[in-house]
């Protein structure tokens, strides 16, 4: 396996870098803006593909890289589904698995620090953002935090993993880089209180000044969706409501780039195909199965995805790829849903 932790000094974040082989699949878990050229140099060099750039939660203190290396290398942007971020590629929620090629992660939706923060599990170490730091807890004073729900994630949750388990977090100051639950329960100063009341009042007392990147980051981070609207100015856009009219069409392939879990969960559009996101270049190359069903058959190719994220990504890349009446669904599923648009489960 392949895993790297990798620091930004001015914010103290720690990003990792995950792929189960060299030239396979890889995913980053809060990544930073300035970092993404240092991310792209190691991802070059250990000749892996970015598939996935994760945040734990809306961060204060940094600007995210998700933007940036989804404009880089056509990655999908993933948060949890209660993140108040504007549009990402893919939310999960708890329970779910975050995956790439021979990786797989629980997704623990672990609140307190903020709403949004989630925690992700791998074997025998876990992520926990801001959640569980270094012998100490992300701080619950802003962000529609709560010390109440902290104390439920941190002992409801994360403490209740093995004692064994490594904890990597979103976060250090003193230069600390891992630790175990076994070591934290023993030694955090914040984990030795006998009830949440007594957890409560020690996190209300903490009196920390805000981040100092705060007022720039939260926005920043807000925004991360993609400009569909180049897509749309380009006449490659469907709305909802005019992709429902073509249904059932013979001369118009549906294509789902979601993953097999997104579909299982949310349903399909009835009659279309599944090709998801990752393979997508190959599909569409010729001799790919999109690209020759395109040139067989005649047939527009009409990608949808969960947000419009992925599916503009791949209009862009058809039609690079010659797939010249290829368009997709705006707002992808979840537009769709609220419009009442059939699904097949
Ligand atoms: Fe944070």
């Amino acid at each position: 396996m392949i895993f790297r932790q990798l620091f930004d000094q001015t914010s103290g974040t720690y990003s990792y870098l995950l792929a189960s082989r060299r030239g396979g699949e890889a995913l980053i878990i809060d990544p930073v803006l300035e970092k993404v050229d240092r991310y792209l140099q190691l991802v070059r060099e250990l000749d892996l593909k970015l598939v996935k750039a994760v945040d734990t939660h809306l961060h204060a203190d940094h600007i995210t890289g998700l933007g940036a290396l989804r404009d880089r290398t056509q990655c999908i942007t993933v948060m949890g589904e209660k993140s108040s971020v504007d549009v990402v590629s893919m939310r999960l929620a708890d329970g779910d698995k975050l995956t790439v090629e021979g990786v797989a992660l629980d997704v623990m939706y672990t609140p307190g620090h903020t709403d949004d923060s989630y925690s992700f599990l791998m074997q025998d170490r876990v992520f926990t953002g801001d959640t569980l730091l270094i012998r100490g807890t992300g701080r619950t004073d802003f962000q529609n935090g709560s010390a109440r729900d902290q104390y439920e994630s941190l002992f409801g949750r994360l403490l209740k993993l093995p004692d064994e388990t490594l904890i990597y977090p979103a976060h250090d100051y003193k230069g600390d880089t891992v630790s175990t639950i076994g070591e934290e329960k023993a030694f955090n100063p914040r984990l030795q209180v006998k009830s949440v009341d007594e957890y409560v009042e020690l996190m209300s007392k903490l009196n920390l000044p805000n981040p100092k990147m705060m007022d720039v980051a939260v926005p920043a981070n807000m925004r991360q969706g993609l400009a569909q609207q180049e897509i749309a100015a380009r006449g490659l856009a469907l709305s909802p409501a005019e992709a429902m009219k073509i249904l059932g069409r013979t001369d118009v392939a549906l294509i789902d780039l979601r993953e097999k879990s997104e579909r299982e969960k949310h349903g399909i559009i009835p009659g279309s195909l599944h090709a998801p996101y990752p393979g997508l270049r190959e599909t569409i190359a010729p001799g790919g199965m999109l690209h020759e069903l395109a040139a067989a058959t005649g047939k527009r190719i009409v990608f949808y995805c969960a947000y419009g994220e992925r599916s503009a990504m791949a209009v862009k890349a058809a039609q690079d790829a010659g797939l010249t009446t290829s368009c997709h669904i705006a707002g992808g599923i979840a537009a769709w849903k609220q419009l009442n648009g059939p699904l097949t489960h």
